[in-house]
């Protein structure tokens, strides 16, 4: 299998943005732009705007996804979300071990693992975010962080699981910065993730696993990159609030 044969999926990141009232007006923005997509569609959005998004997005090509799941079923943790209330809510995607969490809210590999044990349990796609800072890059330690990242995070997790998982390689110094990896930069990234799990799962499963870049990828750049062998799409930080350059970046990714 190669890149023509792996679904291209383009996913919005929207952060901690829009309230649920400007997620409704956001997507019925979005969804003439992006109707004719030859790839999958995905907005990741806070929690509390899930029900307005999906409401919004009911009969369109655009699916739902959340920026965070806990890996508990239920219990005492007080501000978190289980996978089973995302999937009850009409979620189908989850972002996991996005570099802010790991930054500012102390994700680890092993959570990052467990939140993805309990997303792909759940029946929800899991996009699971990994990437090197730009001192690791700097120390030549790239190739090594992201085969760690990725085995970590795909711990316990079933070659038939596996079919629910896209990896989504993100320099962080790349992240909200403009500084956008080059296609190269990009493509040996993803290609260093994709090396890791042909490691454990062997090589047909990693031809097959989706892997998008994200950081900065933006309408202007967008071509580019997804034209690389091993960029099967994007996440999408800040071109994802705004839609004409995230249909663009659709677009890019539908050629
Ligand atoms: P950015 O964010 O596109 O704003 O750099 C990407 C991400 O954090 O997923």
């Amino acid at each position: 299998m190669n890149k023509a044969k792996r679904s291209a999926v383009i996913a919005g990141n929207w952060k901690m943005n829009k309230t649920p009232s400007e997620a409704k007006a956001l997507i019925e923005e979005m969804k003439p732009l992006v109707k004719d997509a030859g790839c999958d569609v995905v907005l990741c959005v806070p929690f509390i705007d899930v029900p307005a998004a999906v409401e919004a997005a009911k009969g369109s090509n655009i699916k739902i996804g959340a920026e965070n799941v806990h890996f508990k079923a239920s219990g005492a943790y007080t501000g978190e979300i289980s996978a089973e209330m995302l999937t009850e809510a009409g979620v189908e995607y989850v972002v996991i071990g996005h570099s802010e969490r790991r930054t500012y809210f102390g994700e680890t590999d092993q959570t990052v693992n467990l939140r993805t044990l309990a997303a792909l349990n759940a029946g929800l796609k899991a996009i699971v975010c990994v990437g090197e800072t730009l001192e690791q890059r700097e120390l030549g330690y790239t190739e090594t962080l992201l085969k760690f990242q990725t085995k970590m995070a795909l711990t316990n997790v079933t070659k038939e699981q596996l079919k629910n998982v896209i990896i989504a390689y993100e320099p962080v110094w790349a992240i909200g910065t403009g500084v956008t990896a080059t296609a190269d930069q990009a493509d040996e990234g993803n290609g260093f993730v994709r090396a890791a799990v042909a490691e454990v799962y062997g090589e047909e499963a990693a031809q097959a696993l989706t892997v998008q870049y994200g950081g900065s990828m933006n309408a202007g750049n967008a071509e580019e990159l997804l034209a690389k062998e091993n960029v099967d799409g994007g996440l999408i930080g800040g071109a994802s609030l705004k839609a004409p350059d995230f249909a663009a970046i659709v677009a890019a990714a539908s050629k």
